[in-house]
């Protein structure tokens, strides 16, 4: 795998994304597009709200946002209508079927994929107002390291990269991660492996990349790149047949293995995060 992953090395591009992570706030990014982030989002904000937690979501995929098709929600108002002045914040904001609030970003966002500075200001400032409100704000995020995915992930505290065994998801996930670490100077970065064969793959494919990442990418001395790895979700066939029904894995299927793995996964989130971030 390493092989596969030094080929895609790659440069960062350079934008004037400025980090100013809020906390509490948890981007789900990944490198490859469709690896499962907007699945683990949802699934992992029911399984947070399930252990007593006040969360919500926030459809950072500004271009191509879906969490509207997955919660099967279908608002009037959407961040879009926050933006242009057309309704307030908390009007912008519902509750999800899982027990949790839901800011989704509205098919009016996609103008908003390339990102204007007024935008970013906009945006920080929603972010700033919401996050005292919540235990946990979740950012579903855009897949590469396009600007608009960038500039949501940067006003994270914690990064989960979501990525799937498959050579393609690992060498795009390198490429993320290096970016991350150059231009945001992060140096934690949580990992999720989705649609693992077997559980503890992702274990083998976080250390694997580390070592690449140790090998290949320079950081400041006295900060080296820390991969978490905070846990597998199998591929499951219930994951699909809830996405076509419109439900919750979660509350469709709890005890599915990728429901189960997912209530594992918020319970690590809760310990690294929620609890230990007060
Ligand atoms: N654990 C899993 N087992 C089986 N199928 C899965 C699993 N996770 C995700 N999938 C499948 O992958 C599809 C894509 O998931 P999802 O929309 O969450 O990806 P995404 O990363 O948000 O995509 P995008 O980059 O387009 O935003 C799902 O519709 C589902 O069919
Ligand atoms: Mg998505």
């Amino acid at each position: 795998m390493s092989d596969v992953i030094k080929s895609a090395v790659t440069d960062a591009p350079v934008t004037s994304v400025p980090l100013k992570p809020l906390g509490k706030v948890l981007a789900v990014t990944s490198g490859k597009g469709g690896v499962g982030k907007t699945f683990v989002s949802a699934n992992l904000a029911t399984a947070l709200a399930k252990l007593g937690h006040k969360v919500l979501v926030l459809d950072a995929d500004l271009g191509l946002a879906n969490l509207d098709v997955v919660l099967n929600l279908y608002p009037k108002i959407t961040l879009h209508d926050v933006f242009t002045g057309r309704a307030k914040l908390e009007e912008a904001i519902v509750k999800a079927p899982g027990g949790f609030s839901v800011l989704l970003a509205g098919s009016g966002m996609v103008e908003y994929s390339q990102l204007a500075p007024e935008v970013r200001d906009d945006f920080l400032h929603i972010m700033s107002g919401l996050v005292p409100h919540y235990d946990i704000v979740l950012l579903d995020t855009g897949a590469g390291i396009s600007d608009v995915v960038l500039f949501a992930v940067s006003l994270a505290s914690e990064v989960i990269v979501v990525a799937t065994p498959e050579p393609t998801s690992l060498t795009d996930a390198y490429a993320t991660i290096k970016v991350l670490v150059g231009q945001q100077k992060r140096q934690n970065i949580r990992m999720v492996i989705n649609q693992a064969a077997r559980l503890g793959d992702g274990r083998a494919i976080t250390v694997q990349l580390q070592q690449v990442l140790d090998r290949f990418v320079v950081t400041e001395p006295g900060r080296p790149i820390k991969l978490i790895h905070m846990g597998d979700i199998p591929a499951d066939p219930a994951v699909r047949q809830a996405i076509m029904r419109r439900q919750l894995l979660i509350q469709a299927t709890p005890s599915c293995p990728a429901a189960l793995a997912i209530g594992q996964l918020a319970l690590k989130i809760e310990e690294a995060v929620i609890t230990r971030g007060r």
